[in-house]
């Protein structure tokens, strides 16, 4: 028995669907903790190539739980689409769970999250505009709608027609457009709740219990752990706690019921959306990383920005999630490259800082100090074992190993659910 989170180490899109999809082979459950649909994870099973949004990618097992916590946020129209989507392609939903106590999007929480982007003008967070931070912001507030709530018509009424008391205020007085009304809402949203009525349960008790019959759980995580609120690039992140500490909150799980973390870590570095990026490339290189590595976002659709990698950000990283592992992506992706560099620390002003700051916006900027190792020239996607791999591909990814402590136990080398190496 052996309880796992998959967890982003970086600023998400670090290939955490296809790990989580490759290792759920061994797992009985496979439960998403907290985030929504600002999520895409690609997953890519032989041809077919399935864009995941909130719903763990344990879905494409058919006999294995996928389970939604309470810790993720709910657009019940974004459901129901990606639910449709996957019955359409012959996906079972048989197994899917879904977290009575899980935070509701609401229409008014999507319409805040793009009026305030456009208030906020030249410093924009550059979200996914999907109603996420509201949606939390209500939870924290104590007026959320919660999904158990929707499943009663007076009570849903209710409690709509109070948060609709403020949220009117805020749509007429500050944004300048049309209050709302609970019978709109209702209207629109009753088909959708229909369609998840069925899927609705305590998943606390089923996963506790699953726990207790030895069964297998795996923790998909969402965004990663510069993009959480706590121990992100803040305020240039999301609204969740999408390092290993939000499992227990986001799905009722105790911590003594985890064995290991794994850290889903891009061989390279990417960010979608504004903010501070030290090894942020603006040349040729750049354009390499994004072109070769097809970065552009799954849920927007936005170009990625490309950097070196970042050690500093990755020790964070092993230490806020306390990773025991870690799965190296998209090593495929830099072969052809002369060299590669890692930045093993921070010029900030007269400092060498080799810690990652509580802010990297802080005064003087923090500028990368590189360790350049050689690159290798070879196509690394047909390797299967490590010895297989080119020497300089194996020293930088021993590199990484000896710099985090940590070993590097999955390697990604393609797309595809078998284009990976595990030692
Ligand atoms: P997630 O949000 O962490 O699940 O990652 P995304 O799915 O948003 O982005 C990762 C992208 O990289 C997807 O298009 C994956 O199919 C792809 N990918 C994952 N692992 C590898 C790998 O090892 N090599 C290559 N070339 N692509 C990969
Ligand atoms: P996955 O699970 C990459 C980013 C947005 C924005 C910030 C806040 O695919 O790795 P939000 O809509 O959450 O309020 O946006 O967070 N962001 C992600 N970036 N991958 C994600 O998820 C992300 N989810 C949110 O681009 O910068
Ligand atoms: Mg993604």
């Amino acid at each position: 028995m052996a309880n796992k989170i998959v967890v982003g180490a970086q600023w998400g899109d670090e290939g955490k669907g296809k790990i989580t999809d490759m290792l759920a082979e061994t797992a009985d459950l496979i439960v998403r903790f907290g985030g929504g649909n600002n999520a895409g994870h690609t997953v890519i099973v032989g041809e077919e190539k399935f864009e995941l949004h909130l719903i763990p990618s344990g879905i494409l097992y058919p006999e294995k739980k996928s389970v939604l916590g309470g810790g993720v946020v709910i657009d019940p129209v974004a459901m129901v689409e990606e639910m449709e989507g996957l019955l359409a392609r012959d996906v079972s939903l048989d197994n899917l769970y879904i977290a009575e106590t899980a935070h509701v999007i609401m229409p008014y929480h999507q319409m805040f999250d793009q009026l305030e982007e456009k208030r906020k003008g030249d410093s924009k967070i550059g979200t996914t505009g999907k109603g996420i931070g509201p949606c939390y912001t209500d939870k924290a507030a104590r007026r959320g709608l919660r999904m158990v709530d929707l499943l009663d018509e007076k009570r849903f009424a209710r409690k709509l027609e109070k948060a609709l008391d403020y949220h009117n205020l805020l749509l007429e007085k500050v944004y300048g457009v049309a209050p709302l009304t609970v019978n709109e809402i209702m209207e629109e949203y009753r088909p959708f709740i229909e369609k998840l009525r069925p899927y609705i349960v305590n998943t606390s008790l089923l996963l506790n219990k699953a726990h207790q019959n030895n069964e297998k759980i795996f923790f998909e995580g969402a965004q990663g752990t510069l993009l959480d609120i706590d121990y992100g690039t803040y305020p240039f992140v999301t609204s969740s706690n999408p390092t290993a500490g939000g499992v227990c909150t986001g799905t009722g799980m105790g911590p003594t019921t985890i064995d290991d973390v794994i850290g889903v870590t891009k061989a390279y570095l990417t960010r979608v959306g504004e903010g501070p990026f030290p090894t942020e490339l603006n040349d040729e290189v750049g354009t390499f990383l994004q072109e070769n590595g097809q970065e552009f976002g799954v849920t927007t659709g936005r170009a990625r920005r490309c950097g070196w990698f970042d050690l500093p950000i990755l020790k964070h990283a092993v230490r806020v999630n306390g990773l025991t592992e870690i799965a190296l992506t998209k090593l495929d992706v830099l072969s052809g490259l002369d060299e590669i560099k890692i930045c093993v620390a921070y010029q900030h002003g007269n400092d060498e800082i080799d810690e990652f700051p509580p802010d990297l916006e802080n005064g003087e900027p923090y500028k990368p100090i590189y360790e350049t190792l050689a690159g290798w020239q070879e196509d690394i996607s047909p390797c299967r074992s490590y010895a297989e791999l080119p020497k300089n591909a194996k020293l930088y990814v021993e590199k990484i190993e000896e710099l985090t402590s940590t070993p590097v136990k999955t390697i990604g080398i393609g797309p595809a659910r078998d284009e990976a190496i595990i030692r």
